[in-house]
């Protein structure tokens, strides 16, 4: 039967480029490389004693034989476009090895190791989502493995599946349980390996030897075509402010790599730390200059992560995780004043929505924050106080981003990151972040490095108690990226000179289609 010509089965067949070194996986092995930087924080040592002095590695040209893997592999946290093809890069690179090599995939995340709920993934698995978005083939979850018998759970199930190693595809909080798992199976002596694949839209999982992680140039692209559309619907009917939240827990990288591809009039970056009532004046005098000018519309772009940047607003919600954390009846109640008086100034609805359930990492749960309301009603109060009336219209790029075909940098990338963790699995590595750098030139100079996780933390506040944790990179004020960004935006405020990058391209010139992330083109 003709299988139906669509743009699913074309991407199907999409052979991802692979990096000259990676092109034979049996002529290379990763071998130990200089010490590198960062440096792990001394106050690390006593946590991972087995892993702290581990140095970065290299890949090397050297003759090894083909071996039989068994490999356990699971999707941690939110999607991102790109995950399949890690599993098709691991999967295609133990069966070039071994025909009998295994691949488990455990279900729903890492509750699905705990619980031992997995699948075997074989051919007709992987082919089925080759260059597809989401983690669907064996799901995703937010679970921790956190608790003495959860790590003898899953010290169980990777015992009874004999597995060589176990992969942790996931953003900083996964990666940091991925080195915990490794710490705690070395010090049981147990075979299995545990190592991390650098996932997440947000691109906060970052350092100078892990460029990016997969899934972020998708995301951006897909939020960059969505905004231009918006802002040319803006400019027809000339009637609306469009304030537009954009996904990122944390760090503003989305909305500035959206910023610059599309030209909005105001992108408010959450690391400059600004004060609520600044934002709402600086909001208030933007409209207040457009409307001087005969403008009566505008696109803004608003980082999900902003209210934790707020300072106001950021210790007040540090307190109440502390408080949730604990379990304290009314919580809202034993707050201290200043904090108490600032809830209580806050629409319902924020207010609600401060007190969600924070996830097993213990993070507040920005996506379902509606920022851009608040904003936006305390803004139309000030401009009530001028007698000014605009029209809002809200929106929330997230979901969106996360599930969709990977471009091919991320389909390229992520094959590649599949094929690099495969090698370090059969090379006996743990504790360890699969890396790829040089990535802003031609996919066949990419060079493959494996970062010590521990290299990667810090102590944080986590549920009221300090906890090692991947730190994240958020975005470099002193950078040239936003540097950049702050000179351009002053002439985006009054001109529009939005910009509209449109879907993203799979076919066609290379120029369009093989485009990468301004945050790498720039070394941010
Ligand atoms: P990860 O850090 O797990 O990659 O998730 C990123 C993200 O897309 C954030 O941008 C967003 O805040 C969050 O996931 C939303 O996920 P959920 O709906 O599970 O809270």
């Amino acid at each position: 039967m003709a299988v139906k010509k669509s743009l699913e089965n074309l991407r199907k067949n999409y052979q991802p480029q692979i990096p000259s070194i990676l092109q034979n996986t049996s002529a290379v092995a990763f071998c130990n490389g200089k010490n590198g930087d960062p440096v792990p924080k001394e106050e690390l040592r006593k946590l991972f004693p087995k892993t702290f002095d581990q140095p970065y590695c290299s890949l090397v040209k050297k003759s090894v034989p083909k071996k039989k893997m068994t490999l356990g592999v699971v999707f941690s946290g939110g999607q991102a476009a790109g995950g399949h093809n890690v599993l098709a890069g691991l999967w295609d690179t133990i069966q070039s090895w071994d025909a009998a090599s295994k691949l488990i995939g455990f279900l729903g995340g890492c509750s699905g190791i705990i619980e031992n709920k997995h699948k075997l993934l074989g051919k007709q698995e992987i082919d089925s989502v080759r260059n597809m978005g989401g983690f669907d083939l064996i799901g995703s979850g937010r679970t921790k493995i956190e608790t003495p018998e959860q790590m003898e759970a899953s010290f169980k199930t990777c015992m009874q599946h004999k597995l060589d190693t176990l992969i942790i595809i996931g953003g900083d909080d996964s990666n940091t349980n991925a080195a915990i798992l490794a710490e705690y199976f070395l010090e049981r002596n147990c075979p299995t390996k545990v190592l991390g694949v650098p996932k997440t839209i947000d691109g906060d999982l970052r350092s100078k030897e892990l460029e990016i992680s997969f899934g972020f140039d998708s995301a951006c692209k897909v939020y960059a075509e969505m905004i231009g559309n918006i802002a040319r619907d803006a400019l027809s009917m000339k009637k609306y402010y469009h304030f537009i939240k954009l996904m990122g827990r944390s760090a503003s990288h989305i909305a500035l790599e959206c910023a610059l591809a599309t030209h909005p009039n105001l992108t408010l970056i959450s690391e400059e730390k600004k004060s609520l009532s600044t934002i709402v004046q600086e909001l208030v005098e933007l409209i207040v200059q457009r409307k001087k000018a005969g403008k009566e519309y505008g696109v803004i772009l608003v980082p999900e992560g902003l209210i934790e940047f707020i300072p106001e607003m950021g210790t007040l919600i540090a307190e109440l995780n502390t408080l949730l954390a604990r379990e304290e009846q009314n919580p809202t109640e034993r707050l201290t004043q200043a904090n108490r008086t600032l809830f209580a100034s806050l629409p319902e609805k924020i207010r609600t929505q401060l007190l969600l359930k924070r996830d097993p990492h213990g993070n507040v749960a920005v996506s379902q924050i509606e920022t851009e309301q608040l904003l936006m009603e305390l803004t139309r109060q000030e401009l009530k106080k001028q007698s000014i009336e605009v029209v809002f219209q809200e929106h929330f790029f997230g979901y969106e981003g996360r599930a969709c075909f990977p471009s091919n940098f991320d389909a390229n990338y992520a094959y590649a990151l599949g094929i690099v963790t495969a090698i370090a699995a059969r090379d006996g590595l743990t504790g360890m972040v699969a890396a790829i750098q040089n990535l802003v030139g031609p996919v066949s100079n990419w060079v493959p490095k494996m970062v010590p996780t521990v290299r990667l933390m810090h102590m944080e506040m986590r549920k009221g108690k300090e906890k090692p944790v991947i730190a994240k990179t958020i975005v470099d004020l002193q950078g040239k990226l936003f540097l950049e960004f702050c000179v351009q935006q002053k002439r985006w405020k009054l001109d529009d000179d939005y910009q509209y990058p449109g879907p993203i391209q799979f076919f066609g010139e290379a120029e369009l289609t093989n485009t990468t992330p301004k945050i790498l083109e720039r070394k941010e």
